[in-house]
């Protein structure tokens, strides 16, 4: 096999990715210049997207710039002129998935040499992935990270017609661009990013890395971009952020920070503001105050808590204790009555014991969780606890899981029942996955809620007598 020349390749360096420097960060305007306007035109593109919301976000940004290139998008592969892959990290099982798919579009690429395979997102931050890439899956021909999708137009260009392949990931963030087109997924209910990046290093985490140092917008942009929603028809928000509640914190000459920004949110007409995701040791009175006040903001707070030994957490690097942990929730719960707390929760984390994992059962009945996303920890390479040492055997992690979400439900059903023979208000989504008759939606406690009516009412704010509650949603009838 013929040796690669890795050299020429713009690869990403996970050491240099964990540097902070002290740089103010830039605002960029984006501008798509005339000569890409019309590389698109009769041409098709596919986004898949992977993992979080955040994800979620960049599809729409990259779906954006590739429309205002003028491609549009695609029925189906087959018929696709470019395929994007937008992956995620965090976890190694999401890996696999997309390795997976990756194979598969070789057959796409065998039916069609023109095809253009691209890969972004989170895996492409990472060193061992483009190695792979280079190496092994010679059929992916563009290669881009996440803080880089503003220079989508230039790879795109290259690859069609010089047809060379383009890697180009870059190991920090730059600047914040704004200006970015966007197609959104939905017509009411939209992304609204109001920072970048993640400072906590959690020694489990990969994102810090992936994401880059925290930067927050500027509040000026994201109430721009809120009004306009709002001039759209928009009915919700949400706020992403891997830290919302770090907000502002990196503003260096203002003490403007993520309850001021809620408050004036919920000024500008919009239904619904939503946000995700939190940490526990940044979230301030302020913010909890303002989430009473503020009517447009929803009374749900997802505030992750990953562990609920004392020993762990400290490994984890989570800056927090148990007892500080229920300290703050309680505030919480007292400053907005009724508020509904979901969570997330990893099992076997390197050195958990059997009473460690106790901890978290009990943290769980305490904190009267009514939701979480659970984990078996993975190891992500290039992390601190990628080394530390880890003899916990799978079936007991698996056997924590299983009680873990044990748990977890019994919490689920108890949030749910506590809306039975209420009204709630929901904002109608669509129809049920599993009857096209019934409406599905979500109430403002973030319930999923399903009834009889008509779909013109999709779209609109409507209230649910609820008359059934399940572990995982409502049942109810219009009123
Ligand atoms: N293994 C398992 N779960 C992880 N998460 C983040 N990194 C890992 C990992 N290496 C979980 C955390 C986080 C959520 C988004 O994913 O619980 O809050
Ligand atoms: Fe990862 Fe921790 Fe940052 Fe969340 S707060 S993105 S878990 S490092």
């Amino acid at each position: 096999m013929s040796k690669v020349d890795l050299s020429k390749y713009f690869k990403p360096n996970l050491k240099q990715a964990r540097k902070r420097t002290g740089n103010t960060i830039e605002e960029v305007k984006f501008n798509l210049s005339d000569a890409y306007q019309k590389i698109g035109v009769n041409k098709t593109y596919m986004i898949h997207t992977y993992g979080c919301q955040g994800n979620e976000a960049d599809t729409e940004t990259m779906a954006g710039i590739l429309e205002l290139m003028g491609f549009s998008k695609a029925e189906d592969e087959s018929k696709s002129d470019i395929i994007i892959l937008n992956t995620c990290a965090i976890r190694e099982n999401a890996e696999n998935r997309i390795w997976g798919e990756l194979g598969r579009l070789k057959a796409y690429k065998r039916q069609n040499p023109n095809l253009i395979i691209g890969l972004a997102g989170c895996m492409a931050q990472e060193e061992n992935v483009i190695e792979r890439v280079l190496k092994t899956y010679q059929h992916v021909d563009l290669v881009f990270g996440t803080h880089n999708i503003y220079k989508l137009p230039e790879y795109i260009e290259t690859a069609l017609f010089s047809k060379e392949r383009v890697i180009e990931v870059y190991s920090q963030e730059g600047e914040i661009i704004e200006n970015l087109p966007k197609v959104r997924n939905h017509h009411f209910k939209a992304w609204v990013n109001i920072m970048f990046g993640c400072d906590e290093f959690c020694t489990y985490c990969i994102v810090p890395y992936t994401r880059g140092k925290e930067r927050s917008r500027s509040k000026d942009e994201i109430i721009e971009e809120v009004k306009q929603l709002v001039k759209e028809n928009y009915k919700e928000i949400t706020l992403l952020g891997q830290n919302v509640n770090a907000y502002g914190k990196d503003f260096v000459d203002s003490n403007y920070t993520f309850g001021d920004l809620l408050k004036d949110l919920n000024e500008l007409g919009i239904e619904r503001i939503r946000f995700t995701t939190s940490h526990p040791h940044d979230l301030d009175e302020k913010t909890m105050n303002a989430i009473n006040d503020c009517e447009h903001v929803m009374p749900h707070f997802h505030l992750p808590v990953q562990s609920g030994s004392n020993a762990v957490l400290k490994k984890m690097n989570r800056h927090y204790t148990k007892e500080s942990y229920l300290k703050v929730l309680d505030q919480l719960k007292k400053t907005v009555p009724g508020i509904s707390v979901t969570t997330d929760i990893i099992v076997g984390f390197p050195g958990e014991t059997e009473a460690d994992f106790l901890e978290t059962l009990d943290l769980v009945e305490k904190a009267q969780f009514e939701g979480a996303f659970t984990f078996v920890f993975s190891k992500r390479e290039g992390t601190p606890a990628a080394v530390f040492t880890d003899d916990t055997p799978e079936k007991d992690k698996k056997e924590r899981l299983y009680l873990l979400n044990d748990r977890i439900n019994h919490g689920y059903l108890l949030g749910s029942q506590r809306f039975l023979n209420q009204t709630v208000k929901v904002l109608v989504d669509g129809t049920s996955k599993n009857n096209n008759e019934v409406l599905a939606g979500y109430s403002e406690h973030n319930k999923l809620v399903n009834f009889k009516g008509d779909p013109s009412l999709i779209g609109q704010i409507v209230n649910v007598k609820i008359t059934v509650a399940k572990t995982w949603f409502l049942l109810g009838e219009l009123v």
